[in-house]
């Protein structure tokens, strides 16, 4: 079978392939895990510090071969399965498919046994970094006085990766001519100590004789004028999120201050979902791809506007973390004008034939729709006006300095 890894599992396959990892050569399984948890080695005492694990469908038995693709589809390696175990985990070793290279820098990517070889014998100081060196004295001094080549190993991670490797480049300029670039595509630990002695490996894969951890990331994220943000209403239909949705669209344009993305539930599903059904997974579908499109505006600092009903709590839940993994804020609004108020109102005379039979799974008569609990602002719109509405989602995007 063929399976498509997440951005972090890809990372780390890459490195497994690589021999960053050395001496892993594949993914973890029980016993592994179980030790690096423990003692911080694998289960035969080897030091390892930080678990790789990978998630498989429940169909890739022990024994399987899959086929692991980029989300591109271009086939990259095959993992064959020893283990499976809970959440989905699977272990097993991997080989590479010697898929081409890309992605931004992939021309610098180079293995340890490469970077060894030009290293050709001689010490290497070996800097790992995920932030841009504000200081080069101490690696122009430890370099000078272990007479070692400087090698620089941008951690090149995520959404932030490329702005490591250009640091790097920038580094070079003002170090020795012998100074080696080469990015890493090391997923960063939550836990620092982990984070650091996993440096320390694949550093000393890269020949290290020394190694120096770079300053950490400070994240400081532009000021929320600036940020991409997805206001996402949710409610029942006839609740009345549509109308707020575009009042709170209008007001923007008007006001003109940032670019806006109108995603109404009714619009999406004339064109981007046209043809899906009412179904769980097609709501989810529908929902995921709302989310996909309003976090590429966000990614670009726009404001997508979002008003599906959008049923699910999970799949809320997946479109906020869509949006907050390209650096952008998600406003969730909870319209919940209750079913009895969207129902005398029945504008479009759909409760009615709800009611009547004519619609099937319909979502609040034959189909569920699970509260959120996580609402930033809940909306009722029995006693209050439309335009009041808006007003206050204006003023709660005022209030966090998202509109100015
Ligand atoms: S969602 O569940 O996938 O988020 P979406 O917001 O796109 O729903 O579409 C909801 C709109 O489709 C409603 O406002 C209504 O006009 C129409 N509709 C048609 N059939 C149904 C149904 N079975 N359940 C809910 N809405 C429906």
């Amino acid at each position: 079978m063929e399976w498509t890894p997440g951005a972090r599992e890809l990372a780390d396959l890459e490195l497994l392939l690589s021999g960053a990892f050395q001496p892993l050569t594949g993914f973890l399984g029980h016993d592994d895990l179980h030790a690096v948890h423990e003692r911080g080695t694998l289960a035969d005492g080897t030091p390892w510090p930080a678990p790789v694990t990978l998630r498989l469908p429940p169909e890739a038995a022990p024994g399987d071969e899959v086929t692991l693709l980029d989300p591109e589809g271009a086939p990259l390696a095959v993992v064959t399965v020893t283990e499976r175990g809970p959440e989905g985990l699977a272990s097993g070793p991997v080989r590479a498919l010697g898929a081409p290279e890309h992605g931004p820098f992939a021309r610098l990517h180079r293995t340890p046994a490469q970077v060894r070889e030009l290293l050709d014998g001689r010490p290497a100081l070996v800097v790992t970094m995920r932030a841009p060196l504000d200081d080069l004295t101490e690696i122009t001094a430890t370099a000078k006085e272990l007479d070692a080549v400087t090698v620089l190993l941008p951690l090149s991670y995520g959404e932030a990766g490329p702005a490591v490797v250009r640091a790097a480049l920038r580094a070079r300029d003002q170090l020795p001519e012998s100074t080696l670039v080469v990015p890493v595509p090391l997923a960063q630990r939550e836990e620092p100590e982990i984070d650091l002695e996993l440096r320390e490996h694949v550093a000393t894969a890269y020949g290290a004789t020394e190694h120096l951890a770079g300053p950490e990331p400070v994240s400081i994220p532009g000021p929320p004028h600036r940020r991409g943000l997805v206001v996402f209403f949710t409610g029942l239909s006839g609740s009345g999120k549509s109308t707020i949705a575009r009042g709170l669209r209008d007001a923007l344009l008007e006001l003109g201050s940032r670019t806006v993305t109108y995603l109404d539930g009714d619009v999406v599903r004339s064109l981007l979902s046209k043809g899906l059904t009412f179904s769980k997974g097609d709501r989810d579908l529908n929902i995921r791809r709302i989310g996909f499109v309003a976090s590429e505006a966000a990614r670009h600092g726009g404001l997508a506007i979002c008003a599906p009903i959008a049923p699910y709590a999970a799949t809320r839940a997946e479109v906020r973390e869509m949006v907050e993994s390209v650096g952008a804020d998600f406003l969730l609004v909870h319209v919940s004008t209750p079913l009895e108020e969207c129902e005398r109102r029945d504008r479009k005379g759909l409760y009615a034939k709800a009611r009547a039979g004519l619609i099937p799974e319909f979502t609040g008569v034959s189909d569920p729709y699970e509260e959120p609990d996580d609402a930033d602002l809940v909306i009722d719109t029995t006693r209050i006006s439309i335009e009041a509405a808006v007003s206050q989602v204006l003023a709660g995007l005022r209030d966090g300095g998202w509109v100015r």
